[in-house]
């Protein structure tokens, strides 16, 4: 039976552990494209991706192989991304899949990340095969690889595939043992039509694409199918796979992967995790689908230009079909006018998002600094949330203000174990445990979510040459002394610019705030006085001083070109700036409080 001949599998690596190159290597193989036609890295398509060099998006390809048995196999291979803000998608295209190969830097060793999403495909039942990629670096280290392997993931590593995706060793072996070790998917082509959404996403000219997985029955061209979380029919316009590019085939069959444009316009009309199944049969079940995953940060995100505010609704409505993490509602600030509260699921995601909606969508956007959910404790015996600094209630109603710990799992190779302990005591972290794995170490700590999320993982990055990895959950919100640092400018309060933190850290990372601000606020016609206030009480003050005489005067000459280059610059230059009461504040400013630790 055809369904027998069909390999669904993921890849999972940590970043820069080779998964996009050996994704193509594999591509190539196969003849799904050849070596002229394959650009540098055909599954990275999104212009961002691969200027950052991350993957975001799944995305799937469809390949034949002719194996050594002298049969034909489809494989389905489904994208997954890497970082560590992203590990819903993984769970979400490892649905669709039987089997995960798990790539590991055979020079580098095994980092958090991957392990945390190979227990999520263990979990639900896939046969992992482990790949050691980058043999063909002098520095590879199978065997200590495959010895971290076993003790980190307990996974058998005796004879794992050793390959390098940049040479294409070992790419053969590999295929072979894909389609002898992963099982074939389970399904029925008889059966009526059960198809899961693994993702969607809007297209200018088709509509809404949806990439689906066929469980059981069959769905072609001309269909009428039925999204059952709507209850609205559409019909199936085109059907096909991706190869990578897209390619209409007019059928999918019981455990293929493939795409559906059924002429939905409505973006909410097709959501990721939803069944598909025939019209004619109304007794479908729903598939479980995927759990919504929550926003861990919020920010409020602002049009430069008041004019925008419709297209950046719209911008947002668009992006969070793609994105089911994304989560929004209108915000009102006194000092930025009208824009979105909108929540991420880590600060990548956040500059992601701010990135995609100035460049897709041709806006320009100013952020606040992203803070994590709160939880108060009323006096009344209420229990309520705050993801806004400025909208915390008056302080005399509030028993207890509570804030997220996550458990956080950090790998890093001994010689830098001194310097993560030191950074996680200053963030306020308390150690749960520690484990000799090999020549590295698991340190797992308890953190507030909110120094986490800030720049803990690039400062992680650069304490240790670049070799720790993280990966943390949420554990649960705990009583911690808290206060709201506001900033005020020229004796105004200004909204956008408060935030939440701990009364310890309140005096010196008020002066950092200031002092950074600032360098950050350009110089005005007048001094620009800076302060940080816990209640009424200023704890730091700055000032910016203004512009003097001389460096003004030159806008007064006569020399037009001068003026008129100068004009020019400063509007080139007020992109990202707000005018607050008389002051001009830039992006940066913003997120000044990023940079405080
Ligand atoms: P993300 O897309 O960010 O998740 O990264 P990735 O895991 O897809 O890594 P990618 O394929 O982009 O590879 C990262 C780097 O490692 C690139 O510079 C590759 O050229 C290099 N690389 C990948 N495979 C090999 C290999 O087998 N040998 C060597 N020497 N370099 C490799």
């Amino acid at each position: 039976k055809v369904i027998n001949n069909i390999r669904n599998f993921s890849i999972i690596a940590h970043i820069d552990h080779g998964k996009s190159t050996l994704a193509d290597r594999l591509i190539q193989s196969c003849g799904g494209l050849s070596e002229r036609e394959l650009k540098d890295q055909v599954l990275d398509s999104m212009d961002l991706e691969r200027e950052r060099g991350i993957t975001i998006k799944a995305q799937s390809v469809t390949l034949d192989y002719h194996a050594n048995d002298g049969e034909t196999y489809q494989l389905n291979f489904i994208d997954t991304p890497g970082h560590v803000d992203f590990s819903y998608e993984v769970s979400r295209s490892l649905y669709a899949c039987e089997g995960a190969l798990l790539v590991v830097d055979a020079a580098q060793g095994v980092e958090a990340q991957s392990v945390a999403n190979c227990y999520t495909a263990i979990e639900q039942g896939l046969e992992v095969l482990p790949v050691l990629n980058k043999m063909d670096l002098p520095q590879a280290d199978p065997d200590k690889v495959a010895h971290e392997v076993e003790e980190i993931i307990g996974l058998d590593a005796t004879d794992a595939c050793q390959v390098s995706a940049k040479s294409g060793l070992g790419i053969d072996a590999l295929l072979e043992r894909l389609v002898r070790d992963i099982p074939p998917p389970k399904g029925d082509p008889e059966k009526p039509l059960q198809a899961l959404i693994i993702d969607s996403w809007f297209d200018n000219y088709l509509g809404v694409v949806s990439l689906v997985r066929i469980f059981d029955g069959v769905l072609k061209k001309g269909d009428k199918i039925r999204i059952l979380s709507t209850g609205r029919d559409w019909q199936a316009n085109e059907v096909g796979i991706f190869t990578p590019l897209r390619k209409e085939t007019d059928i999918l069959r019981a455990g293929e992967v493939g795409f559906v444009v059924a002429g939905i316009k409505d973006i909410q009309g097709a959501p990721v995790g939803d069944t598909i199944s025939h019209a004619k049969t109304p007794d479908v079940k729903r598939l479980p689908g995927f759990q919504k995953v929550k926003p861990q940060v919020y920010a409020g995100m602002f049009p430069v230009s008041a004019d925008d505010y419709e297209d950046f609704r719209d911008a947002l409505e668009k992006l969070a079909l793609n994105d089911a993490s994304l989560d929004y509602e209108p915000e009102n600030s006194d000092a930025l006018g009208f824009g979105f509260r909108v929540g991420f699921l880590g600060t990548l995601h956040m500059e992601i998002v701010q990135e995609r909606l100035e460049r897709e969508y041709d806006l320009d956007l100013l952020t606040t600094a992203p803070t994590v959910v709160y939880e108060l404790a009323m006096k009344n015996g209420d229990v309520s949330y705050v993801s806004n600094p400025s909208k915390l209630p008056d302080m005399a109603d509030v028993e207890e203000m509570r804030e997220p710990i996550v458990r956080a799992s950090i790998l890093v190779p001994q010689e830098f174990v001194g310097n993560v302990i030191s950074e996680c005591e200053l963030r306020r972290g308390t150690q749960k445990d520690m484990l000799f794995l090999g020549s590295q170490i698991q340190l797992t700590y308890e953190l507030p979510m909110s120094e986490v999320v800030m720049d803990f993982f690039d400062r992680l990055k650069s304490i240790s040459k670049g070799y720790a990895s993280l990966e943390y959950n949420f554990e649960r919100f705990e009583a911690a002394k808290l206060v709201r640092l506001d900033v005020l400018i020229n004796g105004d309060r200004v909204d956008a610019l408060a935030v939440i933190i701990h009364r310890d850290h309140a005096h010196s990372r008020g002066r950092v705030l200031v002092e950074k601000m600032k360098e950050l606020i350009p110089r005005q016609m007048f001094d620009v006085a800076i302060q940080a206030a816990i209640g009424g009480q200023v704890v730091a003050r700055s000032t910016v001083k203004a512009l003097r005489k001389n460096v003004t005067a030159k806008c007064y000459g006569g020399d037009m070109t001068r003026k008129k280059k100068l004009l020019e610059k400063q509007k080139a230059g007020k992109k990202r700036m707000k005018q607050v009461g008389r002051v001009e504040i830039p992006q940066d400013a913003f997120l000044a409080v990023l940079k405080v630790n």
